[in-house]
């Protein structure tokens, strides 16, 4: 949540900067702000919303300098306005801080810094930052931050200039996410790599504790106390393209367009054509460690959570493992018991969720074996863990999350075929057998992407425009999958929608049925079909609308449904891969139909690293 860029070197500070942010803004957009260094004073710009307004005032007020730090916030401290938007500073505006994170110790920093003359402005926990940079300020930037961090407590990822040092940048971490680009003669300071891939592929991961200076000829790295730091200057190789929209009308829509490609990229290098096996050699685990397993407990957060469930099915079935799964704020307070021979799964796409990211630091503690199912590389949750599984999805931008849900049931596909053979669960025919299934997800997704006629006619239909609430329906694999489907659709429609396996629907749910309810079910041919069509007779014996998606092929289902979607012929098991996608488009039309900002849908934030 917030994100923040900061630039030094010869070229004009604030088009980089804004160019950044808007590649961040999925991070936060109720207000934005962007302080430069000019001439030997310190000069700023603010604007409440979303970043166009920024651009706007920035078009306005035009400002040119050589050294600079922005932000766009995702309000946690004070509501959005001017005043509490970042970047903030220190009494006499010397001194400015852009900042992502929480300071937990704000109440108190900011008690004693006003007996020490410090004039608070704004609501924020930020502020502190900057009036403390100040208390410990002596002419070096960089001592003064490293001093004054000693005495914060909670998460962050700072910027930080001051007009005094026009050649230097000062960024730390602690707990929230920030990497350092270095450039030829200028170097860039950034929440996420979107921010800065234009310019530059050469970067430094700054690790928790690190404060970093920068120079338009260097940097040098020390943790709080000044011994000095070495880090690896890493080379991304993620495609600039992946952070534009490339002709889409959002990036929701071109990230659903891109499964297809991104579940062939979730199984590259780890199948090969024919082959009988899987190989995630990343997940550094020994076939003995697997043989010995006797609990997986999968922790995540939001859409990644709906995942892990699906992982529970596939897990549970083919590799004979009992799964829990558990929402990561609930685990990390919960004492959770943790057996010897537990293997703790986080699903993430950012790898920075705060929830998440605390869960495996407590199965840490107690003993258990950490492999992380993740997108970002590099991510805070990649690096804590023992073993990661990289969905290998590229930038997921788009604050809904669609291609990162699928590639992650892709990676516990993987998984469980690879414990299921280790185990002797699953012989090496049926291994080759599920490979190929896999093997075919991505056809079968560009059928559901080629025939979105119908899906689109739906969407503008007014017993599913208009409606107020929905209920979507699943068994089986697919109860997470109806999980998932009302997620989508309140998320950036702001329909109220709830999941429920249809077994429960008598147990709550059908009291809700009445002629205006849209009733979404997910009632695809395999094992639990029969008793979906049960539970869709029930519906429509109350006058509910049912929207079905089905199998191709099916006529049967138009019988009991006012509409249908189709999907092609699939491998049950896998089935929820593919019934994702008319659950996505659907949500996307119905939102777009409906005026909704799709990509920054209301009070959301992609990457939640606060609690
Ligand atoms: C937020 C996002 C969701 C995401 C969840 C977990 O709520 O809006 O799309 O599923 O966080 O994020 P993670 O990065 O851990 O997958």
């Amino acid at each position: 949540m917030c994100g923040i860029v900061g630039y030094i070197g010869k070229k004009n500070a604030v088009d980089i900067i804004m160019s950044g942010l808007h590649r961040l803004e999925y991070r936060g957009y109720d207000s934005a702000g962007v302080a430069v260094i000019r001439n030997g004073s310190l000069d700023c710009v603010k604007s409440v919303g979303k970043l166009v307004k920024m651009d706007e005032k920035l078009k306005q007020n035009p400002l040119d300098s050589p050294l600079g730090i922005g932000h766009t916030r995702w309000a946690t401290h004070g509501v959005p306005s001017e005043v509490n938007s970042h970047p903030h500073f220190d009494n006499d505006m010397e001194i400015a801080v852009v900042h992502n994170g929480i300071i937990e110790n704000y109440q108190e920093l900011r008690e004693e810094l006003k007996k020490g003359g410090a004039n608070f402005r704004s609501q924020t926990d930020t502020e502190t930052i900057a009036h403390l940079v100040r208390k410990y300020y002596q002419g070096d930037l960089f001592a003064a931050v490293k001093r004054a961090l000693q005495d914060v407590e909670g998460a962050y990822a700072i910027g930080v200039v001051c007009k005094k040092n026009p050649d230097v940048m000062v960024a730390a971490r602690h707990g929230s996410p920030l990497i350092v680009g270095l450039g030829d003669g200028e170097a860039f300071i950034a929440s996420d790599v979107p921010a800065i891939m234009k310019y530059t592929r050469k970067v430094l991961y700054i690790d928790n504790g690190q404060v970093c200076e920068i120079r338009r000829d260097g940097y040098k790295i020390e943790d709080l106390k000044g011994n000095p730091v070495t880090l690896e200057v890493k080379t991304v190789d993620w495609d600039d393209s992946a952070a534009e929209k490339e002709g889409y009308p959002h990036f929701m829509l071109k990230e659903i367009n891109q499964q297809p490609d991104v579940i062939k990229n979730t199984l590259r290098g780890r199948v090969t054509e024919g082959s009988d096996t899987v190989q995630l050699p990343d997940m550094q685990v020994t076939e003995q460690e697997l043989k010995d397993l006797k609990k997986i407990v999968i922790v995540s957060c939001g859409t990644a959570w709906h995942a892990g469930l699906v992982g529970k099915y596939l897990l549970e079935k083919f590799a004979q493992v009992p799964v829990e799964v558990d929402i990561a704020s609930e685990y990390r307070y919960r004492d959770p018991i943790v057996y010897p021979n537990t293997m703790v799964i986080p699903v993430t796409q950012s790898g920075e969720t705060a929830d998440t990211l605390e869960a495996i630091r407590v199965a840490k503690k107690k003993g258990a074996k950490v492999v992380s199912i993740v997108n970002v590389v590099g991510s805070s949750i990649a690096r804590e863990s023992h073993g990661v599984i990289y969905t290998q999805a590229g930038p997921e931008i788009g604050v809904a999350s669609t291609k990162a849900y699928t590639s992650q049931i892709t990676a516990f596909a993987l998984f469980t075929i690879w414990l299921g053979e280790t185990r002797g669960v699953l012989s090496k025919a049926q291994g080759r057998e599920m490979i190929a299934h896999l093997r075919a997800i991505p056809d079968k997704i560009q059928w559901v992407l080629d025939h979105q006629e119908e899906v689109i006619r739906c969407s503008k239909d007014p017993k599913y425009l208009n409606a107020q609430s929905a209920l979507y329906l699943g068994r089986s694999y697919n109860f997470p999958s109806a999980l998932e489907g009302a997620l989508k659709l309140k998320e950036i429609s702001y329909i109220h929608a709830e999941g429920y396996g249809a077994g429960e629907m008598k147990h709550g749910p059908i009291a809700l049925v009445t002629d205006e309810l849209p009733v979404v079910c997910v009632a695809t041919k395999g094992d639990t079909y029969d008793k979906m069509v049960s539970n869709i007779q029930e519906i429509r014996a109350r006058s509910g609308i049912v929207l079905s998606v089905a199998t191709e092929g099916d006529e049967a289902i138009k019988n009991h449904s006012a509409d249908v979607l189709y999907i092609p012929e699939c491998y049950e098991p896998f089935s929820p891969i593919v019934v994702a996608v008319p659950l996505q488009l659907f949500a996307y039309y119905v939102a777009t139909n409906r005026g909704c900002d799709v990509d920054q849908p209301r009070n959301l934030a992609k990457s939640v690293t606060v609690e």
